[in-house]
C-alpha cells in the first residue's frame, strides 16, 4: 500500500510540480519520465482513455486476421498496448517498439521478458521522426498518446505513411481540441476548452492540437473515428476531449 502511494505521489510531483529540464527533446522526455516510470501504468490507465477502444477497432478490420505481420508502436512508452492486443498479438511476426525514453523502454523490456510472445520484439530507443524500417514494411502502425508529445508530429505522420504498406492500418488515440469552426463528425468545442487544455498540458510538453486529426484524415482513408471526454485523476469535474481514430493507407 505504501509503495502504491509513493509511486502515485512521485508521478503527481513530476506531472504538476517538478520542472522539465534538458537541452534536447530526449533529455526533456527522460527528465519528465525517469521519476514516473514505476507508477506510469497505474496512473495513465486513469488518464489515457480509449487505448483499448483503438486496439478493438483495429482488430475488427479483416486485414488483421492473418499471420506474419509487422506492427510498429511509435512512442510505445511501457508497451502496455501489447497486453491490450491480447491473443491477437500472435498474428505478428515482428513488433517494433519505438520510444526515446530509456526509463519507459526499460519497463517495456521487463514486460516483454515476463510475458513472452511469438513475435520477435525489437526495442528501439529512437526518435519516431527518424525511425525507419523501410518503405511499405509495416502492416500496422499505432500512436497512442504520443503524437501530442512529438514536436515534429507532421514528420512523424509522414514517416508512418511511408513505412505502412498499401492497405495497412494506422491507429491513433490522443487528446485533441476542435478548430474554432468544426464540422461534423468533429464536435465543436467552446473557447474555454480550446484554450484551457492546450495551455494546461503544454506545461508538461504535451501539445494538444486541432490539426492532428485533419492531417491524419487527409493522408489516410478514415475507417473509424470516435470522440469522447475523459476524466482526469484527482480532478473530479474536469473532462478532456480525446479521439480514437483508425485509418488505412490507400
Ligand atoms: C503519453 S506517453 C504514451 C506511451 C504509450 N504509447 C501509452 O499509450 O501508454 C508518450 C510517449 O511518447 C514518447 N515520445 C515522445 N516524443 C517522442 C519521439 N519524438 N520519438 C519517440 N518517442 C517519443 C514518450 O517518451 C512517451 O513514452
Amino acid at each position: 500500500m505504501f509503495e502504491i502511494i509513493r509511486a502515485e505521489a512521485q508521478t503527481f510531483w513530476h506531472l504538476l510540480v517538478s520542472p522539465v529540464r534538458g537541452e534536447t527533446h530526449q533529455q526533456r522526455l527522460e527528465s519528465f519520465y525517469a521519476g514516473q516510470a514505476r507508477g506510469y501504468d497505474s496512473f495513465r490507465r486513469r488518464l489515457l482513455h480509449g487505448r483499448q477502444a483503438m486496439i478493438d477497432a483495429i482488430q475488427k478490420q479483416p486485414q488483421h486476421s492473418g499471420g506474419g505481420q509487422v506492427w510498429i508502436d511509435l512512442g510505445c512508452g511501457t508497451a502496455e498496448n501489447m497486453d491490450r492486443m491480447g491473443d491477437a498479438v500472435n498474428q505478428f511476426d515482428q513488433i517494433h517498439l519505438v520510444d526515446l525514453s530509456q526509463s519507459l523502454m526499460e519497463v517495456a523490456r521487463r514486460r516483454v521478458e515476463s510475458n513472452p510472445v511469438k513475435a520477435t520484439v525489437h526495442h528501439h530507443i529512437a526518435d519516431v521522426c527518424e525511425f525507419d524500417i523501410g518503405p511499405g514494411q509495416a502492416d500496422l502502425i499505432t500512436f497512442s498518446y504520443s503524437l501530442t508529445m512529438i514536436p515534429h508530429w507532421f514528420r512523424a505522420i509522414e514517416r508512418a505513411y511511408k513505412q505502412l504498406r498499401p492497405g495497412g492500418m494506422i491507429g491513433v488515440v490522443d487528446f485533441f481540441v476542435s478548430p474554432k469552426y468544426a464540422s461534423s463528425p468533429i464536435p465543436q468545442h467552446g473557447w474555454f476548452t480550446r484554450t484551457f487544455w492546450p495551455t494546461w498540458f503544454a506545461m508538461d510538453n504535451v501539445y494538444i492540437s486541432p490539426d492532428h486529426l485533419p492531417m491524419l484524415q487527409s493522408r489516410f482513408e478514415t475507417v473509424t473515428l470516435q470522440t469522447s471526454l475523459g476524466k482526469i485523476p484527482y480532478l473530479p469535474l474536469a473532462r478532456v476531449p480525446y479521439y480514437v481514430w483508425v485509418g488505412r493507407k490507400i
